[in-house]
């Protein structure tokens, strides 16, 4: 719509620089160190809605961070879109390889460098100038509620009793999250599906104390050797995992599916050249694509113990750790492979050792059915803004909160994300193109249209 692009190109500058300034909050949940940042940061977001035009805007506190709530209602009789985001973002280390500093947003070669550029604050923010476009241009048709929570990045952990506690609050019709990615600009998609999560930590001992390596090496296990043997038994040479029922609940994907995603362009040759490795590595039997997207996966996440300081130190350590989660797909169950998991750890560990397996947080898998009114909207949106139909794809990362929306409110999520791939998300120099900012605004207020009349 005309009135729309022109609301736009009025205030482009003015969008971004406020965008800029929400990215100089260091808003990172997982630092207790931050958390006058987070309070900061649900302000500004609170604020900002507020200048958008919402006719309510509050800051509900939780047991951690707080979530910040927001609605512009102007019929109960016409549909509600909830829109979801989170303003808290990852740690920025390791700093010393950003390019500028994670929250000094820098600009280069038209693209937003800072930590949450892309995962979530400038996809987040899209929707708030999209709803302040709406308002001005007097074009709004629909009811539009925010939660926008600041613990997304560390399990979302007091989210599920808010949504539980405020399902009235926040009644809606459906979901609306970006906080995702599209293939590219020229090939949009849309994620029909987020894989869920299963994170433990292990914690192997051996002897009961730090020893010298000369004087027992050789006559005592060392846990970390052991650590890294139990960890290399979990793939086999196929790249399967090997922990007995791992794949029991799995739901596969029919062979027209697995043809439907096969057409989605994926470039080999780039894909690696961009990662800087020579081969790819993944279950046997299925495309890079399916490996991410369709199959579960186990991830070292981190994996420690002995020396690691400067110099040398001869020493058979007590004890080794790792840090290890699985990506889950539908149907099977963040707590079920989480016990699976730990068990695991239980039965392969030799004599030589005591093993110690915890549960960190986890999450369950979510699909978006394509003929949900939802899905269909976002996909006319897009095709409006981009001239192309988006091809419906599987993410690979995880948004824990949508199963539980679903189960919560009885509506369906729909992941209308605008990253890239290559937006390095979690990694330094995490960026947002600005082409990919303007055109999340431009394809929003169409979502809220063809939701509303299909
Ligand atoms: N925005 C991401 C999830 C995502 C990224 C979905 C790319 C699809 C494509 C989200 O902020 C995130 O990082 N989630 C975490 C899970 C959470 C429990 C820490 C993840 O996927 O590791
Ligand atoms: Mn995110
Ligand atoms: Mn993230």
């Amino acid at each position: 719509m005309q009135v729309w692009k022109d609301y736009q190109e009025k205030n482009k500058d003015r969008f971004l620089n406020e965008l800029l300034e929400l990215l100089r909050i260091p808003s990172v949940s997982a630092k207790a160190e931050h958390k006058p940042d987070m309070i900061a940061c649900a302000e500004a977001v609170k604020q900002r809605l507020v200048e958008a035009g919402v006719d309510k805007a509050e800051i509900h506190e939780t047991a951690g961070h707080p979530v910040v709530y927001a609605e512009k209602m102007i019929d109960p009789a016409k549909p509600t879109v909830l829109v979801y985001g989170h303003y808290d973002v990852q740690p920025a280390e390791p700093l010393e390889l950003w390019k500028s500093g994670p929250f000094d947003p820098t600009i280069i070669d038209g693209k937003i460098f800072a930590r949450g550029s892309c995962d979530d604050k400038g996809q987040m923010y899209m929707h708030v100038k999209a709803l302040e476009m709406l308002i001005q241009t007097n074009t709004l048709e629909n009811n539009i509620k925010f939660c926008i929570e600041g613990e997304e990045e560390v399990g979302s952990p007091n989210l599920g009793k808010f949504v539980s506690a405020n399902k009235e609050l926040l009644k809606a019709d459906c979901v609306l999250i970006s906080d995702s990615a599209m293939i590219s600009l020229e090939t949009p998609s849309l994620d029909i599906g987020l894989r869920g999560l299963s994170y433990i930590e292990v914690e192997v001992t051996g002897p009961n104390r730090d020893l010298h390596s000369g004087v027992y090496g050789g006559a005592v296990a060392n846990p970390i050797t052991i650590l890294a043997q139990m960890i290399a038994s979990l793939h086999d040479a196929n790249h399967h995992i090997t922990i007995p029922g791992f794949y029991a609940d799995v739901l596969e994907s029919s062979d027209e599916e697995r043809k439907l995603m096969a057409e989605a362009p994926f470039n080999e040759a780039e894909y690696k050249a961009d990662l800087g490795i020579v081969e790819l590595w993944g279950e046997k039997g299925y495309s890079t694509n399916e490996r991410t997207g369709i199959r579960p996966t186990l991830e070292l996440n981190g994996i420690w113990g002995g020396y690691t300081g400067e110099g040398a130190k001869t020493v058979l350590p007590s004890k080794a750790f790792a840090k290890i989660s699985a990506r889950l797909v539908p149907n099977q169950n963040s707590k079920k492979i989480a016990d699976l998991l730990i068990n695991h750890f239980h039965t392969i560990a030799p004599p030589y050792v005591t093993i110690k397996a915890t549960l960190h947080h986890g999450g369950e898998p979510y699909l978006t059915p394509i003929d949900s009114k939802a899905y269909q909207a976002a996909s006319k949106a897009m095709e409006t803004t981009f001239g192309k139909i988006p091809i419906p794809v599987r993410g690979g990362g995880s948004i824990p909160i949508c199963s539980l929306f679903e189960k919560e409110l009885g509506v369906k999520v729909v992941l209308m994300g605008f990253g890239l791939d290559s937006d390095n998300l979690h990694s330094p120099n995490e960026k947002f193109d600005l082409a990919n900012f303007y055109k999340g605004i431009e394809t929003i207020p169409y979502f809220h249209k063809y939701f509303t009349t299909p």
